[in-house]
């Protein structure tokens, strides 16, 4: 018997039968009116995901990008937190599942799932999606309004990917506090620009205030070294394009690449990176760039060059996003 496909392949195989029989000038129609959607005014009293063809047009388009995303966060958050697995899992704004299948993707195994939106027609698609995954098959899929009034059941992990953008000040507030009183630990994530950098240090030191210890991608969790409005922390993921997104987007690239601020943080003991990427690696003859933002808060350049023999090897190995130095006992020795 064949193994089971990873999640990322059955979640691709899944997303691509939902626009069969749809004609492909629809899809893309239906597409463009979403983005048009994302344009305007956000935060809106009521879904933007408003029936099937505004959801399916979400899942097909943005659900692969908000996947990658996620898991990569959720990748150096496992990293800081060796040997933890999360026992239950609540993602709040979850739309039509991208975290679940996220989590489902970082650690294997079947745990109690809840989705909470305030969108039927995202959370119905979301159940059709999960079918294909066993581990997702009993997942709660339960609509509810992100606001001050939201209570959460305790859990393990909760996860928040790219829906402080659509709350108002107050109910971004309440949700990251109902997270804080009813998580152990909390992955947040927005697009890597300035807006989403802010609302991630906004939501990252409430956090701390609560209690909790950052994991990822900070090194500490004192206050950011970033100078508010000089720049941004975000990471890159990597995400193969549909046929939709190339119809929709032009062009023949097989990729693009999705950019995201994220911060997760866990109530209990963590083990933060020494450092970490924070900018593409520059590979010059001979010398690597690395852009660090380091434990004592701070923000650094250092340049790898080939005189540090195995370090040099990991530099023009390393990524964006990476910790530094990597790891592997025989590359920090060097
Ligand atoms: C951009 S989508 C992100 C969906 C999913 N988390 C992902 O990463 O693909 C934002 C989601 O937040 C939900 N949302 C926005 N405001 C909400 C509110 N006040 N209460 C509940 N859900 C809300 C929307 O319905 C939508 O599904």
């Amino acid at each position: 018997m064949n193994a089971p496909a990873p999640p990322a392949e059955t979640l691709r195989a899944a997303l691509a039968g939902l626009l069969d029989g749809l004609p492909p000038r629809q899809a893309a129609q239906a597409v463009e009116r979403l983005i048009a959607s994302y344009r305007g005014a956000t935060p809106t009293d009521a879904p933007i995901l408003r029936d099937r063809a505004d959801v399916a047009a979400y899942a097909a388009y943005r659900m692969p990008a908000t996947f990658e995303a996620v898991r990569s966060a959720l990748e150096a958050f496992a990293e800081a937190v060796p040997g933890w697995v999360p026992g239950g899992h609540l993602d709040l704004g979850g739309g039509t599942g991208a975290a679940a299948w996220a989590v489902s993707a970082t650690w294997g195994g079947e745990r109690p799932v809840t989705v909470l939106d305030w969108a039927e027609p995202a959370l119905a698609l979301g159940r059709e999606i999960a079918a294909a995954d066993p581990a997702l098959r009993d997942v709660r899929w339960q609509r509810s309004r992100i606001g001050a009034a939201l209570t959460l059941e305790s859990t393990d992990l909760v996860t928040v990917s790219y829906v402080l953008n659509e709350l108002t000040a107050p109910d971004r507030i309440a949700l990251v506090d109902a997270a804080a009183a009813a998580a152990q630990a909390v992955v947040i994530v927005e697009p890597g620009t300035p807006d989403g950098y802010a609302r991630v240090i906004e939501a990252r030191d409430r956090l701390v205030t609560a209690g909790f210890h950052v994991a990822a991608p900070c090194p500490h969790s004192d206050t950011c070294p970033i100078a508010p409005g000089t720049d941004w922390c975000h990471f890159s993921a990597r995400v193969s394009r549909s046929s939709l997104h190339r119809q929709v987007k032009g062009g023949s690239l097989a990729y693009e690449d999705e950019k995201f601020s994220y911060v997760s943080a866990a109530r209990f003991p963590v083990a933060p990176a020494p450092s970490r990427i924070v900018r593409r690696p520059q590979i010059r003859k001979g010398q690597v760039l690395l852009d660090l933002c380091e434990t004592e808060p701070s923000l650094r350049r250092t340049t790898v060059t080939k005189r540090h023999g195995d370090l040099y090897k990991a530099a023009r190995d390393a990524d964006w996003g990476d910790p530094w130095p990597p790891s592997d006992p025989q590359v920090r020795r060097a």
